[in-house]
């Protein structure tokens, strides 16, 4: 008999669909990584760290992110990182995972490609022997560098042979639209990869316009502000673009005011694939069991919404039909 989960009510199989892979650093392994390499931290105590995680808005959480990335140096560090992570969801409910990671976020301070992308791979394979959970990576461009950056990196990536799934569009989004990087998404298919990219979060409408028809990105991260256009969630909805959106991170960086402005619901009744995702768990307060609970309790959502959202996640996977078929949708609310 299949076990159910100990952190969510469902027996439901979630994939994770956005999820950045440094944004599951979590305060104490910054603190112990530092320590074990001398590495000097602007903070005297974990709590003082997490003191800090008081975000106004997406710019005030990336300088932390990134700062705090110095800790993550060696192979077997990005490949403890993933293996926590993937444990961590596992237990939570989560089947299939596909993972961010910013490769320029680390070479710019001097870790190669190789380095980062090997651990984590290592760590995939791993867990899922340890576990049976799957996952995949998806390198992302960081936006706020030069474009040529982003040329840069998506050469390097291909050139370690580690299996990538995809390429997304992630860090700071208004003032660097998606149209920027159409070059390096086409360059990207040409090489068979999947497109997402981050759109709609604090930027405009326009972006995820261009998301779509510029990059021709298959899934939009975030896309919130997609909701003030009627011709876009008419687009977003005919076409079936999934939508990752990640309540809890929403609410930490200030998207929005309290959880009952999230808009899951109006979302659903237009129609949209909405999917339920935890973006920086050890940074906004929770994984996605912690996001689905939340949901749960907010909207008092009942079996019925939770198997929509779970065989949402399934069907804007990048598994292949048969994985998806296998992993169907559970056996709805459990006894
Ligand atoms: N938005 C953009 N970039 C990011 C995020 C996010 O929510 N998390 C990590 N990098
Ligand atoms: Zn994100």
């Amino acid at each position: 008999m299949m076990l159910r989960s100990p952190a969510l009510p469902y027996r439901l199989p979630f994939c994770e669909l956005h999820v950045h892979i440094e944004g599951t650093l979590e305060p104490h392994t910054v603190f112990a990584l530092a320590q074990a390499k001398g590495i000097a931290l602007p903070y005297d105590s974990v709590h003082q760290l997490q003191e800090a995680y008081r975000f106004t808005d997406l710019q005030s959480f990336l300088d932390v992110y990134y700062d705090n990335m110095k800790v993550l140096q060696t192979e077997d560090d990005f490949f403890e990182l993933g293996a926590a992570y993937l444990r961590r969801a596992h237990g939570g409910g989560v089947a299939h995972a596909e993972i961010f990671v910013d490769p320029q976020a680390h070479s710019r301070r001097g870790i190669d490609e190789a380095t980062v992308l090997t651990g984590l791979n290592r760590a995939i394979a791993a867990v899922g022997a340890e576990t049976g959970i799957s996952a995949s990576l998806i390198v992302c461009i960081v936006r706020d560098e030069p474009v040529i950056e982003a040329e840069r990196m998506l050469d390097r990536v291909l050139t370690t042979g580690v299996p990538i799934t995809g390429l997304g569009l992630d860090s700071a989004e208004q003032g660097h639209p998606p149209e920027l990087f159409a070059g390096v998404f086409d360059r990207a298919r040409s090489a068979g990869m999947r497109l997402v990219a981050h759109a709609g979060e604090e930027g405009p409408p326009e972006y995820v316009w261009q998301a779509l028809d510029v990059l021709g990105v298959e899934r939009v991260d975030h896309g919130n502000r997609a909701l003030e256009d009627r011709a876009l969630v008419a687009r977003l909805a005919a076409e079936r673009i999934p939508l990752t959106m990640c309540p809890l991170s929403n609410l930490r960086l200030r998207v929005i005011d309290r959880l009952s402005d999230f808009p899951l619901l109006p979302a659903l009744d237009a129609g949209l694939l909405v999917t339920i995702n935890s973006d920086d768990p050890a940074y906004f307060g929770g994984y996605l069991d912690d996001n689905i609970r939340a949901l749960v309790k907010t909207f008092a959502l009942g079996s019925d919404e939770l198997h929509a959202l779970a065989t949402n996640s399934v069907a804007a996977s990048f598994l292949r039909e048969s994985e998806k078929t296998r992993l169907g949708t559970g056996a709805g609310p459990s006894a």
